[in-house]
């Protein structure tokens, strides 16, 4: 079973060195996840892999054969923007827009986490229904780094652009 990019197979790379940011940006030429630090500690590389977020730069590709990944190239409708981006657009969530990829993805798989109930480092009770207040958000985004310091607006584009998604 080959990789799957946003519902299209992709043959593997033979070299079982190369990241799976890697193997997106120089190998498929999807330079949407963007590299940061490559080393962990931004976030410019999320994706998702089946809902869940994943660090593109400390990922092998050959570790995700058979698997579906979706990047930010595969979040929009067709023409239509994904809920979220719009959101971030209207929220001014990015303002040179590098880490927007990431926040994008990561919020999606921050989401998913919450609604299976998983809590955060900020979450007061560990057994209960997660809510996403603003602390939890700025918790559970945190691994997203910003060097605009865009914060307000993109945790702002985060509540939009969920209440969006889940009224949809
Ligand atoms: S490029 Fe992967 S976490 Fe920074
Ligand atoms: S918008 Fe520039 S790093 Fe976030």
């Amino acid at each position: 079973m080959p990789i799957t990019i946003n519902g299209s197979p992709a043959a593997l790379p033979d070299d079982p060195r190369v990241s799976l940011l890697d193997f997106l940006r120089d190998r498929l030429h999807m330079t949407g996840t963007k590299k940061g630090c490559d080393q962990g500690a931004c976030g410019a590389c999320t994706v998702l892999v089946e809902g869940e977020r994943i660090l593109s730069c400390l990922a092998l590709a050959v570790q995700y054969d058979g698997r579906q990944v979706v990047t930010v190239e595969g979040l929009a409708d067709g023409n239509g923007l994904h809920p979220l981006q719009q959101a971030f657009i209207d929220h001014d969530g990015f303002q040179c827009g590098y880490c927007t990829p990431g926040q994008l993805c990561s919020a999606i798989g921050m989401a998913a986490e919450a609604n299976r109930g998983v809590p955060s480092h900020v979450s007061a009770d560990l057994t209960a229904e997660v809510v996403l207040t603003r602390a939890e958000l700025q918790e559970r985004m945190s691994g997203n780094l910003c060097r605009c310091g865009a914060y307000n607006g993109i945790i702002e584009a985060i509540r939009q652009g969920l209440l969006a998604e889940t009224a949809a």
